[in-house]
């Protein structure tokens, strides 16, 4: 038995590679067009393990999708590749579109194609997991309840809307054709191999380097945050568990305004690396212009999953973030990799001479 994991060079998926790998011995064929967000390093582990099998490609290349199949005869498809970065989805949607709904296209084409061909318990067996995101509900106020998956679809920027025109491909793939697929729908997840031009690695990156710590607009807008080994936990749940056709929303119950988490990241430095001045890195905090179109607020309901499959996080926001500072101060010599010419560039274009 194989998996096959798109984008599984990336923040989650790596991680889910990585968290696969250490509790089971079926291997993972892993395909990854290695963009700006793709980084090898974060695999490193496993060089040398027969078990990870990595394929640099496109998940729109139907030619190499169809020749890794037949190769490789996946009992399950878990598709991660996406262009997921929300403020550069503002400066080029292009590669959203591309990637996201043409992609997802191809690869749910591929997929139906060798499915179909399967037999008998290979076909009722085979699973289609697409790996979505919250942001797809749009935006809530103070006072709504959080997302449950029965919520209107209201994507507000071009990331969430080539994701939502991805999750209705999904399901028309299911109800159309019969492919057995699973959705899940998932907050803001933070921890190990994050890449640095998301707001809690960006903030730890920063402040270590004595640089601003940039808040969009007031920094009131709020996000429920997920530890991502408790995503990647859930992801495998949906796997063994879920409904044909269901989608799942995966939350952490974290709610968090944007201000204080970027305030909890230096009370923690403050903690674990103070900074040679005695003075704390929240003197570091600078407000610069919002977002175009910023959703103020997301939040997940949790409960079908927990209901339905048993699934609760493990981590709590203090021990999920506490984690997750040790990791970056252990790990200098993987973010100083990471942060390679295309991050540099992207710094430069978005916050200008302000970082
Ligand atoms: P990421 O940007 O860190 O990684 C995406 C990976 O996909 C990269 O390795 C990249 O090289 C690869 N990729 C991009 N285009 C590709 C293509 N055309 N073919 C093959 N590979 C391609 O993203 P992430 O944060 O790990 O997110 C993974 C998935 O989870 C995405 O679908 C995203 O929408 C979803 N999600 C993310 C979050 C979050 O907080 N990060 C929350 C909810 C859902
Ligand atoms: P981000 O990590 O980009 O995730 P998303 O846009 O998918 O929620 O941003 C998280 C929140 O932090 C979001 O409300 C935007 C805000 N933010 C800042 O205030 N400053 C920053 O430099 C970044 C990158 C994000």
């Amino acid at each position: 038995m194989t998996l096959l994991v798109t984008g599984g060079a990336g923040f989650i998926g790596g991680n889910f590679v990585l968290d696969w790998l250490a509790s089971a011995d079926e291997p993972v064929v892993n395909l990854d067009k290695l963009t700006y967000a793709g980084n090898l390093d974060s695999l490193r582990s496993l060089q040398g393990d027969a078990r990870h099998i990595f394929v640099q490609g496109d998940i729109g290349d139907r030619a190499l999708l169809g020749e890794l199949l037949a190769k490789y005869q996946p009992r399950a498809i878990i598709n991660f590749a996406a262009e997921s970065h929300v403020d550069r989805s503002i400066h080029g949607p292009g590669d959203f579109v591309q990637t996201n709904v043409v992609g997802t296209f191809n690869l749910l084409e591929a997929a139906r194609a060798y499915w179909s061909e399967l037999k008998d318990d290979a076909k009722r067996s085979f699973r289609f997991l697409h790996v979505s995101t919250d942001e797809v509900y749009g935006t809530l106020s103070e006072s709504d309840p959080p997302f449950a998956e029965t919520n209107r679809y209201e994507p507000n920027s071009p990331y969430s809307a080539s994701k939502a025109a991805s999750d209705h491909l999904v399901r028309a793939w299911h109800h159309t054709y019969g492919l057995p697929v699973l959705t899940t729908n998932c907050s803001n997840n933070y921890g190990p191999y994050h890449f640095p031009e998301k707001l809690i690695p960006l903030v730890l990156l920063n402040a270590l380097k004595g640089k601003p710590l940039p808040i969009y607009g007031d920094g009131q807008q709020i996000r429920d945050w997920l530890y991502v080994k408790d995503h990647c936990s859930a992801i495998r749940r949906v796997l063994e568990a879920g409904q044909l056709g269901e989608t799942y929303n995966v939350g952490g119950w974290n709610e968090k305004a944007n201000l204080d988490v970027v305030k909890t990241i230096c009370a923690l430095l403050d903690e674990l690396q103070p900074r040679a001045d005695g003075q704390s890195y929240a003197d570091q905090i600078t407000f610069v212009q919002d977002r175009p179109g910023h959703d103020r607020r997301y939040a997940i309901d949790a409960r079908k999953l927990e209901v339905d499959l048993g699934w609760r996080p493990a981590e709590t926001f203090d021990s999920g973030i506490r984690k997750t500072v040790a990791w970056y101060l252990a790990n200098q010599d993987w973010v100083e990799n990471v942060t390679s010419g295309a991050y540099r560039e992207w710094v430069a274009t978005q916050y200008g001479a302000k970082t």
